[in-house]
């Protein structure tokens, strides 16, 4: 499918010292071996969710957006929607319109006549001594309500009300959040590991006046005093102007406080001291129009501020429900455990919304994986007799580099994995693929993101033969493409990159941008919208900012992102959030944050900094950066290395060349570097970085040579 052709400009052309257009970097040629296909075993297949070709059919783009309708049957509605989808006003478009619901009753109280005493959570501590904590649907039932009744009276919130909860993965991470769904309030999560700085900041974004907190957790053997984080977030929210009236706290240990930081008098409460007046308490589940916000999700973009996805109720349910049960192949008599953290959208839409919505058991880890062994997880896995296991490429690479022969000494069975949020080589595949799953289990390899709400890419598991390496096919309903910078089609099997895009709406797609539904429109519509006044759909493709490629089977890779955003361990950080905390430091001039391969989390931060006059080079100005960005994001953000430079490699009119700076960090080619204002400072940052000796170069992935390119 061509799109018409947009005019350039002249930043997007590039030119060599001939004056000729060069190829754009989306265009860059792909080369990889072909992977063989493997088959799903017949087993799985015999028992699958989706074994159907004619179901598969009802979902061709000749029945869209109709074909959305069989996600939104598998949900109790309040009252019936009218209309699949309302597209008058592009890119902002309404889902089962005239439908109203409530997404805690789907989770929760449906679910009570057939499987009131069935496990619902497990909850697996870290100390590996500590019981496991079973909740089943009626137990859920009774402290979701108690929860939401201490919500909207103790704390005052009502309908359309926004919360931040700051918690770690416990079983009272999801009773809130279910509970703030049963009051039409949308909830804000933000990852345990984040700081109480970015929390704060994000609390006073979403508008929150009530934080909610755990006193601690466990993480790698070592006890969290995670309600220190809450007195900096309540400090750094009212710095941006935002109040906050109450701070909630979950006691990880009950009847125990397990942080040094006081109680700050009529603002810190203890949630269980106050649930003692709402026991037996229950709540009507609020019917919310299908539009409602459900809640925000804060991400990193491509500039400093990250940005709060705001996501509907009818239609992510409807999304998550639909591939969760097609694509995860969850059932009732499944026990599915999904390592990934609850303050990821992985977390909300697999380990929440998706499996509670299905009746499923989810299992919830406190922990690492790698604690106190690399064995944990197979020896969960085998105790609690997990069938559907889902992680990431960089707990799959961690654990085979620790223990690659661990997973045969335990005594379990997948029928079931998934790999998702990075990248995955083919050689980590095939390795949790026959030692992980035992040569019996099918994988599937989900490409989506924060802002797609549920999966975009897959194989369907019973139907599609796996690919090493390749996410597959789109997903029901899903309809992409690969442009090129210029918006010609990228065509299947050609060997080369482009950018892809899905060319249609779909239930699962973020509402807007909390608070700026201008910068939404800019940063996924804008590229190949080629008019904006245009009230068609067709004309409003989705921009994913990530690099493809499609061979003739049909199959997409995906190669990473394309914007500032680095993926970390499957989690993504803004490069300018990380520049911002860095420009904080009182000595630092100029920061730059590049990505830099890392064998086991894909990618990592490797920072460089100028300095301001009249200051040296010195080892504690290092440590005040690396601190300072723990602080202020947390500490996913650790640079590998903190490079002190003489100056930024620049463009003539001032530019940091960021793609020099991760070409000198990866060993690749610094590429044509003559128009530079101070080209000779490249070879001193070269030599700083890799020492005297001539480094032998690398080719390098796409994502890096890719880096940087529009600066
Ligand atoms: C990357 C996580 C390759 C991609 C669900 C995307 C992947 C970003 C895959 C979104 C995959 C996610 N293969 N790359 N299967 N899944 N990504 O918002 O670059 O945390 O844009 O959502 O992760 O990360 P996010």
């Amino acid at each position: 499918m061509a799109r018409p052709r947009q005019k350039l400009t002249a930043r997007e052309i590039t030119k060599d010292h001939k004056g000729r257009p060069q190829v754009s970097e989306a265009q860059i040629a792909v080369h990889w071996k072909e992977e063989g296909y493997y088959r799903p075993p017949a087993r799985f297949i015999g028992q699958a969710n989706l074994h159907d070709p004619d179901f598969v059919a009802k979902f061709d783009e000749k029945y869209f957006p109709e074909c959305f309708r069989h996600y939104a049957e598998l949900l109790d509605w309040d009252e019936y929607w009218h209309t699949v989808l309302d597209a008058d006003d592009p890119p902002f478009w309404k889902w089962f319109v005239g439908g109203k619901l409530n997404a805690c009753y789907n989770c929760v109280d449906r679910h009570l006549a057939k499987y009131k005493n069935k496990a619902a959570i497990i909850f697996v501590p870290e100390p590996e001594g500590e019981a496991h904590v079973v909740v089943t649907y009626q137990e859920l039932y009774k402290r979701v309500n108690e929860t939401a009744a201490l919500l909207g009276d103790f704390a005052g919130l009502k309908t359309g009300d926004r919360v931040t909860i700051h918690m770690p993965m416990i079983p009272e991470l999801p009773i809130t959040m279910l509970a703030c769904a049963r009051l039409g309030v949308a909830h804000s999560v933000v990852f345990g590991g984040f700081s109480g700085e970015a929390c704060g900041l994000r609390a006073a974004d979403s508008g929150s006046r009530v934080l909610i907190y755990a006193d601690g957790y466990w993480r790698n053997g070592k006890w969290v005093d995670h309600k220190a984080a809450a007195d900096i977030a309540v400090q750094t929210a009212k710095k941006e102007g935002q109040e906050i009236a109450k701070v909630l706290v979950w006691k990880r240990y009950a009847g125990r406080y397990g942080s040094e930081t006081p109680m700050v008098m009529e603002r810190d409460y203890f949630i269980d001291d106050v649930l003692k007046d709402y026991r037996g308490h229950t709540v009507e589940p609020v019917s919310q129009d299908s539009e409602a916000p459900l809640f925000l999700m804060y991400t990193s973009g491509t500039t400093g501020k990250p940005k709060g996805c705001q996501h509907r109720t009818g239609g992510y349910l409807a999304y998550v429900t639909g591939t969760a049960k097609y694509y995860q192949d969850l059932h009732p008599e499944d026990v599915y455990w999904c390592m990934a953290d609850i303050g990821w959208i992985t977390g909300h839409s697999y380990i929440v919304y998706g499996p509670l919505s299905l009746a499923a058991t989810s299992v919830l880890y406190e922990g690492v994986p790698q604690f106190p062994d690399v064995g944990r997880p197979w020896r969960i896995a085998e105790r609690l007799g997990v069938n559907i296991f889902h992680t990431s490429p960089t707990a799959i690479r961690m654990l085979r580099k620790a223990g690659a022969d661990e997973p045969k000494k335990y005594n379990y069975h997948f029928k079931h994995m998934t790999t998702v949020g990075e990248p995955i080589e083919p050689e980590v595949w095939q390795w949790y693929y026959e030692v992980v799953g035992k040569g019996e289990a099918v994988i599937v390899d989900t490409w989506w993101q924060t802002e797609t709400g549920g999966f975009l890419c897959s194989t369907k598991p019973a139907l599609d033969p796996m690919k090493p390496g390749s996410a597959g096919p789109p997903a029901l309903g899903i309809y992409p493409v690969i442009w090129d910078e210029e918006g010609s089609e990228v065509k299947p099997g050609s060997q080369t990159a482009g950018n892809i895009c899905i060319r249609n709406p779909w239930p699962g797609i973020m509402q807007t941008i909390w608070g700026d539904p201008q910068r939404f429109v800019n940063q996924y519509y804008k590229k190949y919208n080629t008019n904006p006044h245009s009230k068609d759909w067709r004309d409003w493709p989705y921009y994913a900012a990530d690099g493809a490629v499609l061979p003739a089977d049909g199959y997409y890779r995906i190669l990473g992102r394309v914007d500032d955003v680095i993926n970390v361990a499957g989690h993504r950080l803004g490069t300018k959030e990380v520049e911002s905390a860095c420009l904080t430091v009182p000595e630092v001039a100029e920061a730059a944050v590049v990505p830099a391969v890392d064998e086991v989390k894909g990618r990592v931060p490797v920072v460089y900094i100028s300095l301001k006059p009249g200051f040296l080079p010195k080892k504690a100005i290092q440590e005040k950066v690396t601190s300072t960005i723990e602080t202020m994001i947390g500490k996913i953000a650790r640079p590998k290395t903190v490079h002190m430079v003489p100056d930024m490699p620049k463009t003539r009119s001032g530019k940091i060349m960021r793609r020099v700076l991760a070409a000198i960090s990866n060993q690749m080619d610094t590429g044509d570097i003559t128009t530079l204002a101070n080209p000779d400072v490249v070879e001193q940052i070269r030599e700083l970085v890799q020492g005297r000796a001539a480094v032998k170069l690398r080719e390098g992935p796409e994502d890096i040579k890719r880096f940087g390119q529009e600066t």
